[in-house]
């Protein structure tokens, strides 16, 4: 059989479908200390999946655009958003994910990309990444990308997301998922694709190639406690 990639994976119901909005909520809970939110502001959201942060933010700002590869996460995200206005969803190619031509002519002004990166094949495609959000960020924007591995074993990983789980109220809905995940398509694709680990020091370098200004944020803004997550000004 044909090894299944992590393009696959997201275009099939996973478990992930119901889980995602736990961690989102937790980083809705703390996004705006970093990036405070107005009427005016555009919104791009890479990566959006089923609109966790369309659900939140559709009567925040003035407009936002999920991009995914995912056909099935932007047919969900837009028969929730149908009725609203300014919020749209995009399908990105799945062999040309990097090619965000179908909003190159716009600016925006907060640009997020929540748990996607570790899902792209090389540090290049990171280098591209920034690239393509400097090219349509607004003076001022602020990007932030967030949920990033930047090295730590699968068994911390999941240390820690139980221990904040539990911390949470929700340790219980979290353990159920990781039992369903080990027995799930997920464990065999993260088997055979493993996940894209860049440390903080290679972050900060293609950073600084790409000519824009980041640091890290001081604290998790996602379950995962030891993920980190990347704030670029410009
Ligand atoms: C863990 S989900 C996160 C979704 C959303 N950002 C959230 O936090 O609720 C990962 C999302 O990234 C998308 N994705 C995976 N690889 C991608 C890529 N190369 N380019 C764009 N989106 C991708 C998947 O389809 C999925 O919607």
């Amino acid at each position: 059989m044909a090894k299944q990639t992590w393009l696959d994976f997201w275009q099939k119901e996973n478990e992930f479908d119901d889980s995602m909005s736990m961690n989102y909520a937790y980083f809705l809970a703390r996004v705006e200390k970093y990036i405070p939110l107005s009427k005016t502001q555009k919104v791009l959201d890479i990566g959006s999946g089923p609109g966790n942060l369309e659900d939140a933010w559709f009567d925040r700002v003035v407009e936002i655009h999920g991009l995914d590869i995912s056909t099935r996460y932007n047919k969900i995200a837009r028969s929730k958003h149908a009725a609203h206005p300014g919020i749209y969803f995009h399908d990105l190619p799945a062999d040309d994910y990097l090619n965000f031509g179908v909003v190159a002519n716009q600016q925006f002004d907060v640009i997020i990309v929540m748990s996607v990166v570790q899902y792209y094949k090389s540090a290049a495609d990171v280098e591209t990444l920034i690239r393509a959000i400097k090219q349509v960020a607004a003076p001022g924007a602020k990007a932030l990308i967030c949920d990033l591995m930047v090295g730590g074993s699968v068994i911390s990983d999941i240390l820690s997301i139980m221990g904040r789980s539990l911390r949470q109220g929700q340790l219980l809905s979290m353990l159920r998922l990781l039992v369903r995940l080990r027995f799930s398509p997920y464990y065999t694709v993260r088997k055979e694709n493993g996940f894209l680990v860049l440390s903080r020091q290679e972050w900060l370098d293609i950073t600084r190639r790409v000519g824009v200004a980041a640091h890290f944020v001081d604290e998790p803004l996602t379950l995962q406690q030891e993920r980190m997550n990347l704030l670029i000004q410009f």
